[in-house]
């Protein structure tokens, strides 16, 4: 090795010994007739002193060299001198006297500050990854990272769980989101998909006899990105045979409660993680990935909708939607401004308006006279009857009353918009807590309005609830199914469900997404085949190792925690890709591209979304 001791590794302990250090000029200062370094490596910092008389060569050394550049010092560990210890520094006690150095390698200034969390745009961040990397920030997340996937490893290993690999190459399936294909040179006009998932192949795994699979598995799909969305990430993917629902949220809990306590102790947690189904979740959040950190929780108000006069009410319920709000605390105090922001937060979820409602004063709404009711609906209503529909939310004088009136998906949607963005402008979500819980009993099937048909909520292996079979032909959209995802502070984290393994079943399942016997046994034959030949009754999970990190690293957007990630079009800034490739490479896969169809295709590309690269 080039050194003896990491530069963070230093304490007082050390004094008197002679170390050699490797590591980075993370800061230098002239000073007094002196150099200083803060030398750094991944273990930490050490300060460094260069005095011209006891190493001159050294000290003509440390005076030429800049920020980056990497250094090897011999030299002898030092208390350092009372008053001038550093509290905030691990080795803060300590200072190391060079008596020798050397420059291992020069370094061109950086393109941004390695040692400070500055601002820095996402796309020179994404081209200088490994100079990003030496950040604390990125450093930190990155060793994060790796103590929960360990973790996550020894935890499963620990249940009696092995680890099995999958393949990458896989056949393209009709559901879920986009493939990305991979032509094969030796089936000319064949490709392979790369896995969405290695759903299909943990079930097989159970046929096998491999009753408790996991992988931390790299999963692929070619969907729009977001902030917890990369086209490349990772899952912990797990599978048991022999199992009900119970059992593997059950497991599941046991893990993230482990995981917290072994990667940030300092998170409050609060357990057991509730359980809340589909239905009682859309009820009181409007949204099955609620924030409960806080409450500010929906009801329903459609009953007073005819005790007054206001047509956005009475229309609403009479097309069968419903009056729905949630109350929130204080809120008298927002303004025309506050109130118009929130408006648009409520147009941009789909209302055609919001109606709020503001009561002045301190204590109960009692009696509350008209003066003291603040709202553009206010004379559609008695001021006893606006009592009631704020009693009906909790709400006190002092407070705002938030109402949206529409169909439930609509109102849904909307209020849970308003929930998230209150929270955040009056800081309702402690940083601290991590809320998580169990979302149960999501539907088995949504209707894709533009496709014309049947989708499945989750994924077509999961197994609707068995008294609910007879619903798969006449009514697929009320069908429950055994899917349910852990959700922590309005994020999905993991999602699963327990599988189909009767044939029969999974042909009816087949049938109500529109797929033909004949389409099924081309897409699915081996799935169909397996359940012949003693499928054992099975489920699994998948947690996002990405959103797991994300979390306990308090970062908002995955990407703070991939060490490569892409851009959110899907492409690396640092090696450019994607690129074209040699026209030979095509060949070899037998592809031959129309260059005038590329053109007018990345022009209309350009145009809809030009690259903004982050
Ligand atoms: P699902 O598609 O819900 O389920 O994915 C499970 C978890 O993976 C994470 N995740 C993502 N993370 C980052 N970027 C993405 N693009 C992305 N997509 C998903 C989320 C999500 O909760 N095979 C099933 C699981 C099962 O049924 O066992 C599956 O993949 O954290």
């Amino acid at each position: 090795m080039l050194k003896t001791h990491g530069c963070g590794e230093l304490r007082a302990e050390h004094a008197g010994q002679t170390v050699t250090l490797a590591g980075w000029v993370h800061r230098r200062r002239d000073h007094g007739g002196l150099v200083f370094i803060d030398l750094r490596d991944s273990t930490g910092l050490v300060q460094v002193v260069f005095h011209p008389d006891r190493a001159p060569a050294a000290f003509a050394t440390a005076s030429e060299v800049r920020s980056e550049f990497v250094l090897q010092i011999v030299g002898e560990v030092q208390p350092r001198r009372d008053g001038t210890e550093n509290t905030d520094l691990p080795t803060g006690a300590i200072e190391v006297q060079a008596a020798r150095t050397s420059v291992l390698n020069a370094s061109d200034t950086p393109p941004f500050p390695v040692n400070q969390d500055t601002n820095v745009d996402e796309l020179t961040r994404l081209r200088y990854r490994y100079l990003d990397l030496r950040r604390e920030r990125m450093a930190g997340n990155i060793r994060l990272r790796h103590r929960v996937v360990k973790f996550m490893r020894d935890f499963m290993d620990a249940e009696g769980f092995i680890e099995v690999e999958t393949p990458v190459l896989n056949l393209a399936t009709p559901e879920g989101a986009r493939d990305y294909l991979v032509p094969s040179r030796v089936h000319p006009g064949s490709f392979y998909a790369l896995p969405q998932s290695p759903q299909q192949w943990k079930q097989l795994l159970m046929v096998g006899g491999i009753d408790r699979y996991f992988q931390i598995a790299r999963c692929y799909r070619d969907e729009d990105l977001r902030g917890d969305r990369q086209p490349e990430f990772t899952q912990l993917d797990v599978e048991m045979a022999f199992v009900e629902e119970s059992d593997i949220l059950d497991l599941t809990e046991r893990l993230y409660i482990a995981l917290a306590a072994a990667v940030g102790p300092e998170f409050n947690l609060p357990s057991p993680f509730p359980r809340l189904t589909y239905g009682e979740a859309m009820e009181r959040f409007g949204s099955d990935k609620p924030d409960l950190r806080y409450g500010l929780e929906i009801r329903n108000l459609s009953e007073f909708a005819a005790q007054g006069e206001f047509r956005v009410f009475t229309q609403a319920v009479e097309a069968g939607g419903r009056v729905r709000g949630f109350s929130v605390p204080g809120g008298a105090d927002l303004g025309r401004r506050a109130l118009d922001a929130l408006t648009e937060v409520a147009k941009a979820a789909g209302a055609s308006g919001l109606v709020w409602v503001q009561f002045a004063g301190e204590g109960p709404l009692d009696g509350i006279a008209a003066d003291d009711i603040k709202s553009p609906a206010a004379r559609f209503f008695t001021p006893e009857a606006w009592a009631s529909i704020g009693q009906a939310c909790g709400t006190q004088r002092g407070d705002l009353l938030l109402i949206a009136a529409g169909l439930d998906e609509v109102t849904s949607k909307v209020l849970d918009a308003l929930r998230r963005q209150v929270a955040e402008d009056r800081a309702l979500a402690d940083p601290a807590t991590l809320a998580f819980a169990f979302i149960t009993e999501f539907p088995m099937f949504e209707y894709d309005a533009e496709n014309e048909r049947w989708s499945a909520v989750h994924h077509l292996f999961t197994s609707p609830f068995m008294d609910d079979l007879p619903l798969l032909a006449r009514d697929p959209g009320s069908v429950r199914s055994h899917a349910y995802d852990l959700i922590c502070n309005g994020q999905e984290i993991a999602s699963g469900s327990i599988r189909i393994h009767s044939r029969d079943v999974q042909l009816q399942v087949l049938a109500t997404l529109g797929l033909s016997l004949d389409e099924a046994r081309e897409k699915f034959g081996h799935m169909l085949e397996a359940f012949r030949f003693g499928a054992p009754p099975h489920g699994g999970i998948a947690p996002g190792v990405d959103r797991t990190v994300a979390l306990f690293a308090g970062e908002r957007d995955i990407r703070e925690v991939i060490a490569f990630p892409k851009t959110k079009s899907a492409s690396d800034p640092m090696t450019g890709a994607p690129a074209p490739v040699a026209e030979r490479q095509l060949r070899d896969v037998h592809i031959r591209l129309d260059e005038e169809a590329l053109e007018v295709l990345t022009a209309a590309i350009h145009a809809a979304d030009p690259p903004s690269g982050g």
